[in-house]
């Protein structure tokens, strides 16, 4: 039995789309660059916190230098991803336009502040620098990572940065097809 080939042809050979008022310019064969590094600096928020909550159980400096290392990486990937954030901000007109996007990208200043001031405080002596007040930007760090990976995920989730719309991408390509004829 011969299977239908005509849709694989017509997918391969598919005109590039014209890119929509919300479709990221920041990407990488269409998909977000934003959205491929915010993953670091949550990851790195997490692991500073857990460091700093190990050497105040434990006062092993392997910990407090742990947290040192994470902080470091935690601010850097963190500009690399506010570098790309901003340009999403400055290249794609619908994000310019909506409240949303600017409050995300306040929210995140504000978290990417924090995360310098948590490496920088610890520079100087990693270990005497983890309580209280190492644990305490730590634990303000880990808040303002929740609500700008939160409100990032209602930017695409609910307001629909940077996806494909299937009513301009051709149903089924872009998996808004019609359910109902799903076998
Ligand atoms: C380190 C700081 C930042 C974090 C942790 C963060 C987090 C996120 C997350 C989790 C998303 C949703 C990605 C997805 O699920 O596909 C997102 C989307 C977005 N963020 Fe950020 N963000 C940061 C910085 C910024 C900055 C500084 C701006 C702008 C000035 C910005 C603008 C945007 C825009 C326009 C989107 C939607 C389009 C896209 O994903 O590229 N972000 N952000």
């Amino acid at each position: 039995m011969r299977a239908d080939r005509s849709n694989i042809v017509e997918t391969v050979l598919d005109k590039p789309r014209s890119l929509g008022d919300l479709d990221s310019r920041v990407a990488l064969f269409g998909h977000p660059i934003h959205a491929m590094l915010v993953a670091f600096p949550i990851a790195g928020a997490f692991w500073v916190a857990a460091s700093d909550a190990a050497y105040w159980w434990t006062l092993d400096p392997f910990f407090a230098r742990s947290a040192l290392w994470g902080a470091g990486a935690a601010f850097l990937m963190g500009c690399a991803a506010a570098l790309s954030g901003f340009g999403e901000m400055m290249l794609v007109p619908g994000a310019r336009r909506r409240a949303a996007a600017w409050t995300h990208g306040v929210i995140a200043m504000t978290l990417l502040a924090v995360l310098a001031l948590n490496w920088a405080h610890r520079i100087e002596d990693f270990e005497a620098a983890v309580l209280p007040w190492g644990l305490a930007l730590s634990g303000l760090q880990l808040l303002l990572v929740g609500f700008a990976g939160w409100h990032g995920g209602k930017l695409v989730f609910e307001h629909r940065f940077g996806v494909a719309s299937p009513e301009e991408d051709g149903d089924e390509k872009a998996g808004g097809g019609d359910l109902a004829h799903t076998p």
